[in-house]
């Protein structure tokens, strides 16, 4: 009697273990998708990211989505915990400040490469997925400098103004400081989630300039549609009690440095509706909203939206997310766009990662998969990029 039962328990467990790795094999792990109309992008990954050939395989443990975002920074590490950047401290002409981070290494090349890093919502160089990327891209041979934005990475609020998702002037002064003080130096702009978004706003909004100034794009994991992003981004319960609600602590964290900061200066925005925002939402609406002139948050979503423009890029952009992305769930990636005609987009997909999440194996590690793509896709255009990619920014396909 005793025998069956632990034999009937032992056959269950077997199912159920035979039923995952089922599940593992077939489901959760795929072959990420490209979606390129240029014969010359699809080449180039072709040739140089040999991470898309294989499957990835996302960590057994948190598969899902939802635990892959909220679990990706903690699953990161880098030793050391803080990475020897030299800061330059660099002043807007309104008097903002922002600290741009380096992170340089030698180049043999005449033209060395340097990526120009824009960090998520209130994220900075110190936060654990920026380091193990810069860690990553130091490591394919390329220069990086970070940019953190005002307020952030260690720096005071200077002047009572923010940032937002589709205010681009705070990222053109940069770029004007930075191409004049490396005249000969390859620029290759790399944002993530909201850093991505003002990137691709960028180069939506001034192609020409974007020609001048950059080889090329990487955009992690951005919210394409904002105003549909961000709405699936209130869906209960794990996006909306757990994801939403800590990135608007993170955003009540800043505004109540910048608050402080102004105590007697009239502000743009409600200081209490500010601090009480529970959502990203109503964080915006209350604060980036007024801030930036829009006559309510629906106005500035749809401002911060790139689909719908991916025509107007100027230069090759390569762009990854997840499907179960909180933020951007794979029904609103811009396949369609991507494979248009003339598209300068390549959009590589995967079924599963999350929001920056892209774990692998079983523990913290430096490098999981979104690292070791960019990092190939870095040392790609590194060695390759000016001659393969250049053409295709002239407009030859
Ligand atoms: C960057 O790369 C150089 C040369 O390979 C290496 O010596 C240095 O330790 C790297 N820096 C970091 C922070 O990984």
């Amino acid at each position: 009697m005793y025998e069956s039962v632990s034999i009937s328990m032992v056959s269950a467990a077997s199912a159920a273990a035979a039923f995952f790795a089922t599940y593992y094999t077939f489901y959760a792990s795929q072959k990420p998708q490209v979606f390129a109309s240029s014969l010359k992008l699809r080449n180039f990954l072709d040739e140089h990211v040999q991470l898309l050939k294989e499957r990835y395989w996302p960590s057994p443990l948190y598969a899902g989505g939802h635990l892959q975002t909220i679990l990706g920074l903690s699953q990161r590490v880098t030793s050391p915990n803080k990475l020897p950047y030299r800061r330059e401290i660099f002043t807007l002409s309104d008097g903002g400040e922002v600290a741009l981070d380096y992170m340089e290494i030698e180049q043999k090349s005449e033209r060395p490469l340097m990526v120009l890093f824009l960090p998520g919502l209130t994220s900075s160089s110190h936060t654990s997925y920026v380091r193990t990327l810069v860690q990553t891209i130091n490591k394919s041979g390329a220069s990086v400098v970070v940019f953190n934005n005002r307020g952030n990475g260690g720096v005071p609020f200077k002047t009572p103004k923010t940032y937002s998702a589709s205010y681009i002037g705070d990222l053109e002064e940069v770029i004007a400081h930075l191409k004049q003080k490396y005249p000969e130096t390859r620029f290759v702009g790399l944002g993530t989630s909201l850093g991505g978004m003002v990137l691709a706003k960028y180069l939506v909004t001034k192609p020409l300039e974007a020609k001048n100034n950059f080889e090329c794009a990487l955009l992690l994991c951005i919210a394409w549609d904002c105003v549909q992003g961000s709405e699936n981004l209130e869906k209960p319960f794990i996006n909306k009690y757990l994801i939403n609600k800590e990135l608007a602590r993170g955003l009540r964290r800043l505004a109540k440095k910048f608050i402080d900061k102004f105590p007697d200066v009239s502000l743009k925005f409600d200081p209490k509706l500010a601090l009480s925002a529970k959502t990203v939402r109503e964080f915006d609406s209350a604060v980036t909203a007024p801030q930036f002139g829009f006559p309510n948050v629906l106005e500035y979503y749809k401002s911060a939206t790139t689909s719908g423009h991916v025509h107007k890029l100027s230069i090759p952009v390569f762009a990854l997310s997840a499907e179960d992305d909180p933020m951007c769930p794979g029904h609103l990636l811009p396949r369609e766009e991507a494979v248009a005609e003339n598209s300068k987009l390549a959009l590589i997909t995967t079924a599963r990662g999350g929001h920056l999440g892209y774990l692998e194996g079983f523990g913290k590690s430096s490098t999981h998969y979104m690292e070791r793509l960019v990092g190939q896709l870095v040392e790609g255009i590194r060695v390759y990029g000016g001659a393969e990619l250049t053409d295709l920014s002239n407009g030859h396909l």
